[in-house]
């Protein structure tokens, strides 16, 4: 079996790997020319655990090229993964998606199934299918499936190879037989619809998510007024096994490639539909008031952070990527910014990243320590494990003023007991020591 992939994202390049890992030829597709040239020396052009290692591994079965007619033209099988951005008013960019199906009906030369990997809104797969009919050069027979990706960043090459299930939305025997015999080799269950409930399906497990995840918010949030606290209260939920304790975490807000952009766009289509869904437009209002918690909780020590010295620990939108989109970061530290503090940041990832969004006003720091050193300040956005292992004292020993905001709960209240600071974190009780 040939199998193509459009896009070397997240979404492709570790789909390609992955088939290429369970046996089958795949080459992947790409407009870069120089991630191309870096995948053909074997590193991945994405930071994700194990990607470079399987790309090395199974390098004989990888074909990486620009050259789109020699991949698709007698492909039996095509997944498209490219991106499907955000657009301005919240629904979701087909362009790339589109500008692949272009280049699929202008070299097809055989019968083939065209994967949709990428999130598209619902009802997509059967434009694309009516797109190829009218614009296929040669008298082929395409058949359009959906197969969404529900991999995470960090994880996604064990997410794929041991995926949680397998959809399939297909609308003919063909497609199907051939899908099933790509993931043969996969151990997963197998789900097989039809192609719109598969397109459904993807966006009502993210949006659940990230609805769950703001839920957990406001409920931090009312914590802290009434004095709960947020991380009892979900070690209490999560023993009901209907609630279970998943994606219960507190904090600053969801961020990433998928929640923001998935809300936004079921929320658009719902409403276009005359059909709004109440409980995803929560969702995002909360999860954007809750981006700028750690501001409205630092502007309770200092009136303003002209001249401060702020320590930012943590910038990516979680650990275990250098992903920076729509971090939390990139809504505070602009702000820090504007208002003239001092910053010094700390990320062991996302600092190349992050200096191509908020170009100046920020001093990089290779250690928390040199971060933190004399800061009136610190945040924390992002729950990196070496900030975790943090000895609280180390606050108290480097900042002139030791006051921390920990966006993510790295400590527990117990560790901060007896340590001459102010903490300040989710759902939590404010402890000040000093
Ligand atoms: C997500 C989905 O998990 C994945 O299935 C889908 O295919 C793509 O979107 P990803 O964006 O990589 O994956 O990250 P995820 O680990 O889900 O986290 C998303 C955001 O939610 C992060 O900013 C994270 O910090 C936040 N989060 C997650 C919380 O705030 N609390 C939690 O309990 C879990």
């Amino acid at each position: 079996m040939k199998i193509a992939v459009a896009g070397t994202g997240y979404v492709g390049l570790v789909t390609g790997v992955c088939l290429a890992e369970n046996g089958h030829s795949v080459t992947c597709v790409d407009v870069d020319a120089s991630k191309i040239e870096m995948m053909r020396r074997g590193i991945s052009p994405i930071y994700e655990q194990g990607l470079s290692e399987l790309m090395r591994k199974n390098k004989e079965k990888l074909t990486f090229t620009l050259d789109f007619k020699e991949a698709y033209a007698d492909a039996d099988v095509i997944f498209i993964g490219v991106g499907t951005p955000e657009k301005r008013d919240g629904s979701a960019n087909l362009a790339y998606v589109y500008g692949v199906a272009d280049q699929i009906a202008e070299v097809v030369t055989k019968e083939c199934v065209v994967v949709v990997k990428s999130t598209v809104p619902i009802g997509t797969n059967d434009k694309i299918e009516q797109y190829f009919a009218d614009r296929l050069q040669n008298r082929v027979k395409i058949h359009v499936a959906s197969n969404p990706e529900f991999l995470a960043q960090g994880t996604a090459v064990r997410d794929t190879l041991h995926a949680s299930r397998i959809v399939i939305g297909v609308e003919d025997a063909y497609a199907e037989k051939m899908l099933r015999e790509v993931y043969r080799g996969f151990d997963a269950p197998l789900l097989v619809t039809n192609r719109r409930s598969a397109e459904m399906i993807k966006y009502a497990s993210n949006d659940f998510l990230a609805l769950k995840i703001s839920y957990i918010n406001e409920i931090a949030n009312l914590c802290e007024i009434i004095g709960a606290d947020i991380e009892d209260v979900t070690k209490g939920m999560s023993y009901d096994t209907r609630i279970g304790s998943k994606f219960l975490n507190a904090g600053i807000g969801y961020g990433g490639s998928c929640f923001p952009k998935d809300t936004k766009a079921l929320s658009w289509l719902a409403s276009y539909n005359d059909n709004e869904i109440k409980t995803i437009k929560a969702a995002i209002e909360v999860n954007e008031s809750q981006k700028l918690k750690p501001v409205k909780k630092a502007s309770k020590y200092y009136k303003d952070f002209r001249g401060l010295n702020v320590a930012v620990l943590g910038l990516t939108f979680k650990p275990g990527t250098d992903d920076l989109r729509e971090a939390p970061s990139l809504v505070t530290v602009p702000i820090l910014v504007d208002d003239g503090a001092n910053i010094k940041a700390w990320d062991p990832v996302g600092c190349d990243n992050f200096k191509k969004h908020v170009p100046e006003g920020i001093t990089y720091c290779e250690t928390i320590e040199e971060t933190l050193k004399d800061a009136d300040i610190c945040f924390i956005f992002t729950e990196w494990p070496e900030v975790k292992v943090l000895n609280p004292s180390v606050f108290v020993e480097k900042m002139r003023h030791p006051i921390v905001i920990d966006g993510r709960n790295c400590f527990s209240v117990k560790d901060i007991k007896g340590v001459p600071m102010v903490y300040e974190s989710i759902g939590r009780a404010v402890i000040d020591n000093r």
